[in-house]
């Protein structure tokens, strides 16, 4: 006789039961183990004033979730029924430990991760006010101090390469940041797939991520994902939606080099292969890469190297995800690429027209002058030079809700790779060796998503 799935309770000896009480004790742990971040959240989820209001918000969205009705009817005879949710001795709690093996209160925190109570929009830092922030970055010339004004300091290192730079962020912030008794949320992320022979030295060492991992939880919080696209972010879960300061040092080049909205395709196309030489993809030890005929050489790359996004999609990426954002160690492509989109003047953003060292004092005219003749080190605000871009477009998708576009209400252009009080990338310290690379250029801006 075939069972009513709505009248059956499963019994202990039932082993689909079980496999799916197992499954479902492994996803939790799973959930626990990976989302470091979350679950430190989670535990105001529980404390006194906010339990009442988490357990209901649990009963309502565990039926509404993806998971085995069978287990879906256990977790919610384990909960109190709603309305009877006022106090933990409503829980029960030996029927929690069985489902996730767990004792009641980090069950529930468990439980809070796994059905997603932790709102990404409560790790918002409700007290951030962009004017203090302009005003504090105008003052210090090391923009990362702002580390240790917020309450809540954290950043994201986006294309983080070796992670040189978290490291040399960590000596220089982290026993401030400790002794403050605060805690430093710390990701960073690269597209390189860890293990790949493509990447060369953008590669993290096993040594470094161990360094870098050892710190106590308490005062930090620091996650690494290789084989990472930065312009999807849509996962991991426990990803910041926004964090005090997003970075980018050398920006990936030529892919934030051309911008696709003003540039065809054939043109950046033909442009590369005069530039970089005929490029294909091959195989090379069961593993595709890009194969680069540069200059009598045969260079390979991962993939995806040529792949061409355009410094829209970053910025707007950095202006969702950032208070503060740095972009360091920048070429001269992907600059004046960069700084197109930045001002208003469009004539400053020719169609079809590829940026060149003959080109550009006509193009920027009066800002290529003043920039190009800052010296290493000076620092220049772009609005006092032409008036900056009044809405650039959402380029990522999907576009965040109620914003029709961004800008950015603070631009400092700087000249040089590595500023004396800043931590450095890996990329940022090659320059001093590269006596035929042009200095490099360091922005920093603070964003604004405007609303519709
Ligand atoms: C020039 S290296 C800079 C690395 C490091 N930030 C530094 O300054 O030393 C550019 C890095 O961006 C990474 N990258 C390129 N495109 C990316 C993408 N779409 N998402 C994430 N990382 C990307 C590359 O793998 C590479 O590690």
């Amino acid at each position: 006789m075939a069972l009513d799935p709505r009248t059956h309770t499963p019994s202990s000896n039932d082993s689909s039961h079980k496999n799916a009480l197992s499954q479902f004790r492994h996803q939790v742990k799973q959930a626990k183990q990976e989302h470091t971040l979350g679950w430190a959240l989670t535990r105001k989820l529980v404390e006194p004033r906010s339990l009442p209001a988490t357990l209901e918000q649990l009963v309502e969205r565990i039926p509404q979730s993806s998971c085995q009705p069978a287990i879906q009817e256990m977790l919610l005879a384990a909960l109190p029924s709603p309305g009877n949710t006022s106090s933990k001795s409503n829980v029960h709690a030996d029927r929690l430990k069985e489902l996730t093996g767990l004792p009641a209160t980090k069950a529930i925190r468990v439980l809070c991760l796994y059905f997603d109570l932790v709102d990404q929009e409560s790790q918002r830092d409700d007290t951030f006010d962009p004017q203090e922030l302009e005003d504090f970055v105008r003052i210090h010339t090391n923009p990362y101090d702002w580390l240790l004004k917020v309450d809540d300091p954290s950043l994201l290192d986006l294309g983080a390469g070796d992670l040189s730079f978290e490291e040399a962020l960590l000596t220089q912030y982290l026993p401030q940041i400790q002794n403050a008794g605060q805690l430093l949320i710390l990701h960073a992320l690269d597209r390189l797939q860890p293990g790949s022979q493509f990447g060369g030295v953008y590669h993290a060492s096993q040594e470094r991520l161990a360094r870098l991992s050892q710190h106590p939880l308490e005062y930090l919080h620091f996650r690494f994902w290789g084989a990472k696209d930065m312009l999807d972010l849509t996962t991991p879960r426990e990803l910041r939606k926004t964090y005090s300061i997003v970075t980018c040092h050398a920006p990936a080049t030529p892919t934030f080099a051309f911008e696709p909205t003003r540039l065809s395709q054939n043109t950046i196309q033909e442009h590369l292969k005069r530039t970089k030489g005929d490029f294909k993809t091959v195989r090379v030890n069961g593993e595709e890469a890009l194969e680069v005929h540069h200059r009598g050489r045969t260079l390979t790359f991962p993939l995806w190297k040529f792949a061409i996004r355009g410094p829209l999609p970053l910025l707007d990426l950095m202006a969702q995800r950032g208070q503060l954002c740095i972009l360091s160690a920048i070429d001269a492509e992907v600059f004046w690429e960069i700084l197109a989109q930045l001002v208003e003047d469009e004539s400053m953003r020719p169609p079809n027209v590829v940026l060149t060292q003959d080109n550009l004092p006509e193009i920027f005219k009066q800002v290529y002058e003043s920039l190009s003749s800052l010296k290493e080190g000076e620092r220049c605000y772009l609005s006092n030079v032409t008036p900056l871009r009044i809405q650039l477009p959402h380029a990522l998708t999907p576009h965040p809700r109620g914003s029709e576009g961004f800008r950015f209400g603070y631009v400092e252009v700087r000249r040089g790779a590595v500023f004396s009080d800043m931590p450095a990338s890996f990329t940022a310290q090659q320059f001093s060796q590269m006596s035929e690379e042009p200095l490099p250029w360091c922005l920093i801006l603070i964003p604004d998503l405007l609303v519709s």
